[in-house]
């Protein structure tokens, strides 16, 4: 065969015009070289044909990531179905996806829930990154999570708490066991239930039976959580081969229905009575032709999907990370015993608790980032997508690749944290470490612009849960159990006693909150009658 040398041979040339065929091919060669470095995808496993690496995810994706991190390295690519997927594993490269190209991974990508159930992110925690999002998050952030919105809802937060003491109380007096994360569940969807339309959206007894909205939240739970083919496979979307968007599209017509009630029946009332309510979905009722001071319009769909959303976003994240905290607490008596010791000697024994202590509690505060740390609510963050094509870390991302950030992993890897699976407050004590999105070592409610919208709203109530929870009472296992459960939807059972720090402390707020009980048993009424009509419709 003839070789290019030989072919150039034939070829009559003179020596100007063999220099730059030379120079030419010289410049090709290093373009290649270039362009294949500047393309080169981070490392990560073979993709089957379809699936890609999908079947490598198991049942923990954050878990097995993590695994395969410390194969293939702290940035890596694989294809999950067949959408491009990047994974950030260390504190390094989630600070290059979440600071430095923030902007270019502000938005998220599309799937069925943010379609079906989330209005066709037509709300805030899926809405497309631009002048809506920002108008709605503008909106959040005045109404509901400034200083002062949380300030004026204290008192709620305290009486619901307060509800929660008193249910606790009467089960530890039968010697009874409770469903710990249940209760705080119940609790935190009422705080919210409260803040945003005044009314209890579960009944005051946790354990007792469920209510329909429930059991509508926790079938939203269990579908978003339901890994479907058509989000990785977007080309069989259309078979709905799981059936998981036809159960969406179901579950969707009644939460709309739900929140469309809530919105005509205040509507109707301040009509009737000519009073406001000061609650956030009265607020956006009264700026929806300008809620953002720039002419920003709200729709009814707006609306229902900002409820829908602080509804779940804002319940399972704060209750979760109570219910482990407790757990902890009491697989370690020594930590629990220091928490008790600073709540008695910075609130004393006599006075009730109150959210204004929280500031002066530093060994809880501790204890709380340690159990942000060890359990991250949600382990992966939200996906985002690059917008554009960009470079991180010497690597080519594809424009539109999911970002994964195992905000889970990078909290129990060695290399960033020493004993990482041990639950030790103290590493934070003393500490300037926050959680809030600036160190990337321990980021549970991600960061950069997209960082969680209720951060202030969590931290108090989840501080505030605690504080009150270990102050009221002494907390045991039953035996044989070791607390596995927690945080994981069945939710961990434990023995609340009257035995260490008495709950008398906590019973003087019962006062103004049983004169509230009644009041908020005509709105649970109300609110059942509604739930059972559409359901006979
Ligand atoms: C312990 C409590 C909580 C944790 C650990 C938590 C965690 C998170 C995380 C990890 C994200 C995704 C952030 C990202 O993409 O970087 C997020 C987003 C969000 N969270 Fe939270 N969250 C908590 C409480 C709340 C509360 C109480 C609310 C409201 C009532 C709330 C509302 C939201 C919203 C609206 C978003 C979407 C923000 C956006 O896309 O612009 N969260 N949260």
């Amino acid at each position: 065969m003839t070789s290019a040398v030989d072919f150039v041979n034939s070829v009559p040339l003179s020596v100007g015009q063999a220099l730059g065929l030379a120079l030419l091919l010289l410049v090709g060669i290093i373009y290649i070289g270039k362009s294949r470095r500047r393309n080169r995808l981070p490392p990560g496993p073979a993709p089957w044909p379809v699936i890609g690496s999908l079947p490598l995810l198991g049942t923990m994706p954050h878990s097995s990531l993590y695994h395969l991190s410390k194969q293939y390295g702290p940035l890596m690519y694989l294809k999950l179905g067949t959408t491009d997927t990047v994974v950030a594993s260390s504190p390094k490269v989630a600070e290059a996806f979440l600071k430095t190209n923030d902007g270019n991974f502000s938005n998220r990508p599309g799937n069925a829930g943010a379609k079906y159930m989330a209005y066709d992110s037509n709300d805030l925690v899926w809405a497309p990154y631009g002048k809506r999002w920002r108008m709605l998050r503008k909106v959040c952030n005045i109404h509901l999570f400034a200083g002062k919105a949380l300030d004026d809802m204290q008192p709620l937060r305290q009486a619901e708490v307060g509800l929660l003491v008193r249910s606790l109380l009467e089960h530890g007096r039968r010697g009874e066991a409770v469903n710990l994360g249940e209760m705080l569940n119940v609790c935190t969807a009422n705080v919210l239930g409260q803040v945003m339309f005044s009314k209890r959206v579960f009944e005051s007894r946790g354990d007792s039976k469920a209510s329909e909205f429930r059991e509508m939240v926790i079938e939203l739970m269990v579908l978003a959580g339901v890994f479907n083919i058509g989000d990785f496979v977007p080309s069989l979307a259309w078979l709905d081969l799981q059936g998981v968007q036809a159960k969406m599209k179901i579950l969707h017509a009644k939460f709309d229905d739900f929140f469309g009630r809530i919105i005509a029946e205040h509507q109707e009332e301040s009509a009737r009575t000519g009073k406001i309510k000061k609650d956030f979905l009265s607020v956006i009722l009264a700026l929806r032709n300008n809620a953002d001071g720039e002419g920003g319009q709200l729709t009814d769909t707006d609306m229902k999907a900002l409820l829908l959303d602080l509804f779940t976003a804002g319940t399972d994240t704060s209750s979760s990370t109570v219910e482990w905290a407790i757990t902890e607490l009491i697989r370690h008596p020594d930590i629990m015993e220091k928490c008790r010791q600073e709540l008695d000697t910075m609130v004393g024994t006599e006075r009730k608790l109150e959210e204004n202590d929280l500031q002066k509690l530093s060994y809880l505060q501790a204890v709380v980032k340690e159990t942000f740390r060890l359990h991250p609510s949600t382990p992966l963050l939200l996906p985002r997508m690059a917008a554009e094509a960009c470079t991180i870390e010497g690597y080519h991302i594809p424009k539109g690749a999911r970002l994964m950030v195992n905000a889970w992993g990078i909290q129990r890897d060695p290399d960033v944290w020493e004993r990482p699976l041990e639950f030790d407050p103290e590493r934070f004590v003393g500490s300037s470490v926050d959680v809030r999105g600036t160190d990337f070592e321990v980021i549970p409610f991600g960061a950069g612009r997209r960082i969680c919208a209720g951060v202030s709203m969590g931290m108090r109530m989840v501080q505030f849960m605690l504080a009150t929870l270990v102050y009221s009472f002494d907390w045991s296992l039953p035996a044989g159990a070791d607390g596995g459960e927690a945080g994981h939807g069945g939710g961990v059972w434990a023995h609340p006693s009257e035995g260490g720090a008495p709950p008398r402390r906590s019973v003087p707020s019962f006062a103004p909150c049983s004169l509230r009980l009644k009041k908020l048993k005509t709105h649970f009424r109300m609110f059942f009658r509604c739930c059972l009509s559409f359901l006979l419709h």
